[in-house]
């Protein structure tokens, strides 16, 4: 009888990837995933450790899980309990020590390990932690990933890990040195999937346009070439990368973005603050006209590329006049998109230490920020009423004949059309704006 695993995914997109990686490694020894934690005969937490109490949450998801530790055999018997991702990175060995119920700690670089640290668990040979970084590659070590049971569009990691050591972040701790996958294995998976229907990827890395990947030939390549690469794959008609550092956006990246068709014209392009004090404490290697040159490139590359980002608020020192920095560039740039949030202590990380702002002054700088990037998303999704768009279609919608999809700048877009437009891209005239979403019309001939 075929056992029943049960993932919830927190966090990135790389988490997501993570997930999927986990169901392959575990479907050899028959494990087939349910989205039911109840009728789970074992239980993974993928974590993430960027947000604010990451650990405490997974604690007290924990507590709740723990009573399927007691189900009785009639009903499947006592679940097994994992915790993966990058809280087990970071917590280890405190985890088995606060809720010893749980069975298996692991992070992102053992995944593949999962098999073997699920025998352990069963001949009842104790509880599993696994939290080195190894020598080995995981990609290595891993099965072929399969692609997406549904997907049209997926992510692929191409690049872990990061080396920046940004003074506020937790993840050159937790995904460890900066990693980037050989360019053979990534357009290997690119083909299964485009293969298996997949008509976007989306390359993933903590730091992807750092990708430096060693080539057939001996050589390496850089993220510009594979993205060429890729998109010479048959049946891949869109690609994305996340997540990228201002100083990695090189020369060929940028002309990547005015070359290849495929490349969508949107960029996630973290920026944190506008303020030079502030980006040079965060240890972010650029300053606030840099980034502004750097986008003036990449417009002139591709006048029509939406760009987003992501905002730091309240990082100790910020005075009022830094932030007004922050806002004034965030005015300028103009974001299609942008996330933003307070600036909390990671332990562990060099600016922990430092004297905080106060929460209601952090609040404030907040809400202010969002206020002005939710204007610009506004005002980005209304400029595109009147206009046609090539949208992919990847899923049905909420109600029926209607179906959902992606425009080039990651707007969702629903129309009213036959569920056989799912895996293409039409061309769809924009006719209003919805909170999150935009509505259209099917054009009658297909666009590229
Ligand atoms: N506090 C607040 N935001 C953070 N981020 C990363 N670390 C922190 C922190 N300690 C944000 C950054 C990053 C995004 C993924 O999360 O903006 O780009
Ligand atoms: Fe973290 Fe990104 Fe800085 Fe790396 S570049 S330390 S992932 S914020």
């Amino acid at each position: 009888m075929s056992k029943r695993v049960f993932i919830k995914t927190y966090g990135c997109q790389m988490n997501v990837y993570d997930s999927a990686r986990m169901a392959d490694a575990l479907a050899p020894i028959g494990f087939v995933p349910v989205d039911d934690p109840e009728q789970a005969d074992l239980i993974i937490l993928n974590t993430c450790h960027i947000r604010e109490k990451a650990a405490e949450k997974v604690y007290s998801e924990l507590g709740r899980l723990r009573r399927l530790k007691q189900r009785p055999a009639a009903a499947g018997g006592p679940v097994l309990l994992a915790v993966a991702g990058c809280v087990a990175q970071a917590e280890g060995a405190e985890i088995l020590d606060r809720a010893p119920y749980v069975d298996m700690v692991f992070g992102p670089q053992s995944l593949h390990r999962l098999p073997e640290m699920i025998a352990r668990v069963s001949r009842g040979a104790g509880q599993a932690l696994e939290t080195d970084f190894p020598v080995e590659g995981k990609f290595d070590l891993l099965p072929e990933a399969s692609a997406p049971a549904s997907g049209v569009a997926a992510f692929l990691t191409v690049q872990e890990g990061c080396d920046k050591f940004c003074t506020f972040c937790v993840v050159p701790y937790t995904r460890g040195a900066e990693f980037s996958r050989p360019a053979a294995d990534v357009l290997a998976e690119a083909g299964r999937y485009a293969a298996a229907g997949v008509r976007e990827i989306t390359l993933l890395g903590q730091n992807v346009n750092a990708y430096h990947g060693a080539a057939a030939d001996g050589g390496e390549w850089r993220l510009a070439r594979l993205i060429a690469a890729i998109a010479e794959v048959p049946g891949i008609e869109r690609i994305r990368y996340t997540t990228s550092h201002p100083t990695d956006m090189t020369e060929d990246l940028i002309a990547a973005h005015r070359d290849i068709d495929q490349l969508m014209p949107y960029l996630h392009l973290p920026v944190q603050s506008g303020s030079d004090r502030v980006l040079r404490a965060m240890g972010r290697r650029h300053s606030a006209d840099d980034y502004r040159r750097l986008v003036d490139r990449l417009r002139r590359a591709r006048p029509d590329l939406a760009l987003s980002s992501d905002f730091i608020v309240g990082f100790p020192g910020e005075s009022d006049a830094d932030f007004q920095d922050t806002l004034d560039l965030a005015a300028e740039v103009e974001f299609a998109q942008a996330y933003s949030f307070k600036y909390s202590p990671r332990p562990g990380t060099p600016a922990a230490g430092a004297a905080q702002l106060d929460e209601a002054v952090k609040r404030d700088r907040l809400s202010q920020l969002q206020a002005l990037l939710d204007a610009q998303q506004q005002a980005f999704n209304h400029a595109c009423v009147g206009e046609d768009l090539p949208v992919l279609f990847d899923r049905p919608g909420r109600h029926p004949g209607q179906v959902l999809g992606r425009s080039p700048y990651m707007q969702a877009v629903h129309v009213n059309a036959p569920a056989s437009v799912l895996g293409t891209v039409q061309g769809v005239r924009i006719i209003s704006v919805a909170a999150n979403s935009l509505a259209g019309t099917l054009k009658e001939r297909a666009v590229a």
